[in-house]
């Protein structure tokens, strides 16, 4: 995984800051991204994602807290400020991604979409904006494989065995729908 630091101005169109242009272009075909959260505003980021079929690159640059959401874009879809509304927005777009296809996020944390959801990452870049700014971190990360239930879901119940090496794992009579038993 790279990591990196750089410097650049703030700017509210996250993508007109040099260094994350850069990375995007280094990443994304743009003209084929999903971005349910473009500069202008033009609808619900959910009633969007809902009318996509899947793609290989997708941007995620949604309002970076409760607070920005509430005092910037209120009025604008959805504005709930509880934080399942950031992991339902990744929960939808993350569906609409192929297997191999590329994701950014963009934010105030190195969270991104997450294992869980079938991501690992591939680059982190942090931009620092001086005085008392938050940075503005990227992380880029490929879908390696469909999405993980937090949940695992199983055809009956489910009862952990241990190992002779004193881990856990499931036993091989259960069948799991894809679910790679390395994540338990
Ligand atoms: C960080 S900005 C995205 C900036 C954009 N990527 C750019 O570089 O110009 C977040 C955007 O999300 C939009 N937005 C806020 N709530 C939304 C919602 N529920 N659905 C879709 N867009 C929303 C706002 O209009 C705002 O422009």
């Amino acid at each position: 995984m790279i990591i990196s630091r750089t410097w650049a101005m703030p700017n509210k169109k996250t993508f007109t800051i040099k260094p994350i242009r850069e990375l995007i272009d280094k990443w994304v075909v743009e003209s084929e991204a999903l971005d349910p959260f473009p500069f202008e505003y033009s609808e619900d980021a959910l009633d969007y994602l809902k009318r996509q079929t899947p793609k290989r690159y997708a941007l995620f640059d949604p309002p970076y807290s409760p607070r920005q959401l509430k005092e910037c874009y209120k009025g604008k879809g959805n504005f709930d400020t509880k934080a399942s509304t950031w992991s339902t927005w990744k929960d939808e777009l993350s569906k609409k991604i192929l297997p191999g296809g590329i994701c950014i996020s963009f934010g105030w944390s190195s969270q991104g979409m997450g294992k869980n959801r079938g991501f690992v990452i591939k680059e982190i870049l942090l931009v620092a904006h001086g005085g008392m700014h938050n940075d503005t971190i990227c992380v880029v990360e490929q879908k390696v494989q469909s999405e993980l239930p937090h949940k695992p879901k199983v055809e009956g119940s489910l009862r952990l065995e241990e190992t002779s090496e004193g881990r856990t794992s499931i036993p091989p009579t259960i069948k799991m729908a894809g679910i790679l038993e390395v994540i338990l």
